[in-house]
């Protein structure tokens, strides 16, 4: 019987405060709702997902790390470290897995700072801009490359 294809999803910093943080460029829902449709999404795919959250940068390389025998493919938002984080884009360069780059606002038309991502170059793309949807996409854009 062929096994369920496993994705991990990560939020990094900050993103634990989505639905109180500025509504207005992030939306009121809260991570927990966000994650409850990411995982009805996953399995209605077929999917098994497993979701973690951090703001702290070693915590999420070790999270990429230790997902090299553990999943197939990768879902992220690395939050501000997008725009600076070399550790976390040589992570997701070591890991080999797929990644999606996600964002809930679209980070092109905002600050000039966050029009530059670091990661994308090591991610098979980048969906941006449609709040929860953005996280929807991505897992589903996985699923047809897995
Ligand atoms: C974000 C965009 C980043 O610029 C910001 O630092 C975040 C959230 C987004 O999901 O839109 O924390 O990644």
């Amino acid at each position: 019987m062929e096994m369920g294809k496993r994705i991990l999803v990560l939020h990094g910093p900050n993103l634990n405060l989505t639905g109180k943080r500025e509504p207005g460029i992030y939306g009121r829902e809260t991570l927990e709702d966000i994650n409850a449709e990411i995982r009805d999404c996953a399995q209605e795919l077929g999917l098994e997902c497993e979701i973690f959250q951090s703001n702290h940068e070693g915590a999420l390389i070790d999270s990429l790390h230790a997902a090299v025998d553990e999943f197939d493919g990768i879902v992220i938002n690395a939050g501000a470290y997008t725009h600076y984080s070399y550790a976390i884009r040589d992570a997701i360069a070591a890991v080999r897995l797929p990644c999606v780059e996600v964002h809930l606002s679209n980070i092109h038309a905002r600050e000039e700072f966050r029009s530059r991502s670091v990661l994308a170059p090591v991610c098979v793309g980048q969906i941006a801009g449609f709040g929860k949807q953005s996280y929807l996409l991505a897992v589903r854009a996985l699923k047809n490359l897995l």
